[in-house]
C-alpha cells in the first residue's frame, strides 16, 4: 500500500528568500534597518493600516500592545480559553489578571455571550483571537464592550479579512506571527498594526529599549554625538534585517498562498462532507478565511474510534495531524493559579479534546490532498 509523508505544515521558502538575505549579509546592516522598514510599509499597505511595527514574535507583539494600552496589576484582560498559551502569558508579563471567556466550538473563536458575562469595571482590554485564520466577530465585541481597547491576536491571520476589512485593522492594535507554521514566515517574527499615532510612537519606542530615536537615525544621522534619550523602560523586541528581507519576499506571495489554501479548503469541505463523524471548519463566503490551519472536529459519539486513535491511524499512514491548539484554562499553570476547573469552559474543553487539524499548506500536491481524503474516508 502507498505510504506518503505529509506534514501538518511546511513553509514555502527557497531561492528568492535565499537571494534576499544576501543584501543585509553583504552590507552588514543586520539589525532593524531598511529591509524591516520595507517589510513594515508593505505589511501596513496590505492590511490597510497606517502603521506596522516589526517585532520578534506575536508574543512580544502582544506584550508591547498590552503595555501600550497601560495594563497594570489589578487590570483584567479577557482572553479566549482556547488559544495558544502566550495570548494569556502576555497579560501576566504586565502583571494583569487573565479573565478567560469561553469559545464557540463551531468557529473556535470567542463566544460573545460568554464574553459579555466576563466584563467588569476592571476590564481594561479584550484580546479576540482570529484562530486558524478565521476572524473573530469584532463588531459584536465592540457592541457589547464599547470603549474597551481591542487587541487582535491575529497570529494566524495574515491576509485574512472580516466584512471587507483586513485582520489587524479591526481593533485598536493587531498582533501577527511569522512562525513557520503560519502562512508566511520569517523563521520567528511578528508584526504590530495600528491606526493610532500615539500607540504607534509608544510601541516603536518600547520595541527598541524605550529609545527616543531609531537605530537608523542614530547611526545614519548627521550628528554623531547623539545618543537616544530613554524616557521609558522598554524592551529589545527588534526584528533583524535578515528576517525583514525574507518577510518582504514572503509578503509578496501571501495572496497567492491564501488563494491556494482557499481552493484546497473548499476541496476538503466537499470531499469530507459525507463523513458523518467529522465536522469541517465553518466557512461562509464572506469570511475571507486565511486558512492558517484546517481544523476539523471529531464527534466521538458517532466516530468509530476516539479522536486520538484516529490521529494515530492517520500517523501510521504518514499523515500528520494535531489538536487545533490547547485550552489554556486546562494547563497546569493556569489551573493552579486561578483554581479553574476543566468544565468551567465547556466550549474550550470540547475544542481541546476533539479538534483535529489535518494537513493544509502550500507545499502539498493534489495527490497529497486526495491521499488525506481517502485515508479519512477509510477509517
Ligand atoms: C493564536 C496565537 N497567538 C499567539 C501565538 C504566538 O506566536 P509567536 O510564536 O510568534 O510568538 C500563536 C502561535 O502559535 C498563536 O497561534
Amino acid at each position: 500500500m502507498e505510504k506518503r509523508n505529509i506534514q501538518i505544515s511546511l513553509p514555502v521558502t527557497g531561492v528568492e528568500e535565499w537571494e534576499a538575505v544576501k543584501e543585509p549579509l553583504m552590507t552588514g546592516w543586520l539589525t532593524s534597518g531598511p529591509k524591516v522598514r520595507e517589510f513594515e510599509e508593505l505589511f501596513a499597505e496590505r492590511h490597510k493600516v497606517k502603521h506596522a511595527i516589526a517585532v520578534t514574535s506575536a508574543t512580544t507583539a502582544l506584550h508591547l500592545a498590552l503595555v501600550a494600552v497601560g495594563i497594570q496589576p489589578g487590570d483584567e484582560v479577557i482572553v479566549p480559553a482556547f488559544t495558544w498559551v502566550s495570548t494569556a502569558n502576555a497579560v501576566l508579563y504586565c502583571g494583569g489578571t487573565v479573565v478567560f471567556a469561553d469559545v464557540d466550538p463551531k468557529t473556535f473563536n470567542l463566544d460573545v455571550h460568554d464574553l459579555e458575562r466576563r466584563i467588569t469595571n476592571r476590564t481594561k482590554a479584550i484580546i479576540p483571537v482570529h484562530l486558524f485564520g478565521l476572524c473573530a466577530d469584532v463588531d459584536a465585541i465592540k457592541r457589547i464592550a464599547p470603549g474597551i481597547p481591542i487587541i487582535e491576536d491575529a497570529a494566524c491571520a495574515s491576509g485574512a479579512g472580516y466584512k471587507g476589512k483586513p485582520a489587524g485593522s479591526l481593533g485598536d492594535i493587531g498582533c501577527f506571527s511569522f512562525h513557520p507554521r503560519k502562512s508566511i514566515t520569517t523563521g520567528e517574527g511578528g508584526m504590530i498594526t495600528t491606526n493610532h499615532e500615539g500607540l504607534f510612537e509608544l510601541m516603536s519606542m518600547l520595541r527598541n529599549h524605550g529609545a527616543s530615536i531609531s537605530e537608523e537615525q542614530r547611526h545614519h544621522g548627521p550628528q554623531p554625538y547623539i545618543l537616544p534619550d530613554f524616557n521609558l523602560m522598554g524592551f529589545n523586541y527588534r526584528m533583524t534585517d535578515i528576517q525583514g528581507a525574507v518577510g518582504v519576499v514572503q509578503l509578496k506571495k501571501l495572496d497567492r498562498f491564501i488563494d491556494e489554501r482557499n481552493q484546497w479548503a473548499a476541496y476538503y469541505h466537499e470531499q469530507l462532507a459525507d463523513i458523518p463523524w467529522l465536522r469541517t471548519p465553518k466557512c461562509t463566503p464572506g469570511d475571507h478565511h486565511g486558512w492558517q490551519s484546517y481544523v476539523t472536529f471529531v464527534n466521538e459519539s458517532t466516530s468509530p474510534f476516539p479522536r486520538n486513535s484516529i490521529m494515530e491511524k492517520l500517523q501510521e499512514r504518514g499523515i500528520s495531524t494535531r489538536p487545533g491548539t490547547h485550552a489554556v484554562h486546562m494547563l497546569k499553570y493556569y489551573r493552579e493559579k486561578y483554581g479553574i476547573k476543566e468544565d468551567d469552559f465547556p466550549g474550550a474543553k470540547a475544542c481541546n479534546d476533539f479538534s483535529m487539524a489535518i494537513p493544509l499548506h502550500n507545499r502539498m500536491t493534489k495527490e497529497d490532498y486526495q491521499y488525506v481524503v481517502n485515508a479519512l474516508k477509510s477509517i
